[in-house]
């Protein structure tokens, strides 16, 4: 996802404007920084290495993931490793076929056209894309009623990289026309750990091993958490120990700052909570929990379920959603409330 999210949770996935001012600096600039996924990074330098040696760019490629697991930063490094220019843009921004048409026809030969949040596309947008994707084509119709005629341009030889964090909402004949299609999974504690012990020079904090394996635990499996928990709690260390985070100062800051020991946010305390509470464990529909949270269902389907699902706390059901009784216990349900009401 895009565009900066309101800052009102300091684990949410989402980029805050702060992110997104940090983020620059501490992307990943090439695959060996890149930390972690280490399949789709091992696809990846085959399909580059095979583009580079054939001299003819890569086939289109699509990110898929939750927020914040570095599409983004793959899209990067892809250009970067090509040595090719990166033209970046969004679904959303893409309006009418004349804007893709406009973007398209100011590409270089070898150009990397980044397309965020690709499955927000329009369906007129999407059938303008096909004939570029497949064979560097643009069909323009010139004029209209019957004097109308349809031209070719022919488009220089590109890569699109499309990046999802729905992929299930990508229509197939979209999705059949990328090459290599990598999905993005929650990273494990290590590779977060990693992640923060590398930042920490560009932050300018000193971090203990177990203070960042602390952050790391608590950091959602996304490395944008991680890093704006380790954010703040420099913040702490600046005031309280001149820049430096043992273990006792990540507890407190993580304590002061309401950090669950699971890395879950507000919003997924509040859903699994309303779920427990009120529906008795579940089943029960998305669109009434958004309605009960005053959420939109997507946020709640993009954003928490996917990390709800991941470490067993919630479980999608052909009837609804469920709290685990690991979700129960987590958020402090008296146990024995009827196993029967959960699965
Ligand atoms: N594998 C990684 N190694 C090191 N840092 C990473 C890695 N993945 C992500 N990051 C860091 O996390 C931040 C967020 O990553 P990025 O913006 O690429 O995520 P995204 O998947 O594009 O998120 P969104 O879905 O919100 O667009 C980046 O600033 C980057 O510093
Ligand atoms: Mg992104």
């Amino acid at each position: 996802m895009s565009g900066p999210a309101p800052d009102r949770d300091v684990l949410t996935p989402l980029a805050s404007g702060e992110d997104l001012r940090h983020e620059a600096s501490l992307r990943p600039r090439t695959l060996p920084e890149f930390v972690g996924q280490g399949r789709v990074v091992d696809n990846l330098a085959v399909f580059l290495e095979a583009a580079r040696r054939r001299g003819k760019p890569p086939d289109h490629v699509l990110l898929a993931g939750p927020p914040g697991l570095g599409k983004t930063s793959l899209a990067h490094i892809i250009a970067a490793e090509l040595g090719s220019r990166l033209h970046m843009t969004s679904g959303p921004a893409i309006e009418r076929p004349g804007d893709l048409a406009a973007l398209l026809t100011h590409l270089e030969p070898g150009d990397v056209l980044f397309v965020d949040e690709i499955h927000r596309l329009g369906t007129i947008v999407e059938e303008v894309l096909y004939p570029a994707m497949e064979d560097f084509g643009l069909d323009l119709t010139i004029g209209q009623g019957p004097g109308a005629r349809s031209v070719r341009i022919d488009l220089p030889p590109f890569t699109l990289v499309g990046a999802t964090t729905r992929s299930g909402l990508l229509s197939a004949p979209l999705r059949d026309r990328f090459g290599i299609v990598e999905r993005l999974e929650f990273y494990p504690p290590v590779d977060l750990q990693t992640i923060v012990q590398r930042a920490t020079g560009r932050l300018g904090v000193r971090v203990d091993d177990d203070a960042a394996a602390e952050i790391a635990t608590r950091g959602r499996g996304t490395p944008r958490v991680a890093l704006r928990l380790l954010r703040r709690i420099r913040d702490f260390a600046d005031v309280e120990t001149g820049g430096h985070v043992d273990l006792a100062l990540a507890r407190r800051a993580l304590e002061r700052l309401g950090v669950d020991g699971l890395g879950l946010d507000g919003l997924d305390r509040r859903l699994l909570a309303l779920i427990v509470e009120n529906y008795g464990g579940g089943p029960v529909g998305l669109g009434t929990l958004a309605a009960a949270l005053g959420e939109e269902p997507d946020t709640l389907e993009e954003v928490s379920e996917p990390f709800l699902i991941q470490i067993g706390l919630l479980e999608r059901t052909p009837r609804g959603r469920c709290a685990t009784e690991r979700a129960r216990r987590h958020l402090g349900f008296e146990p024995g409330r009827g196993p029967s009401l959960f699965p």
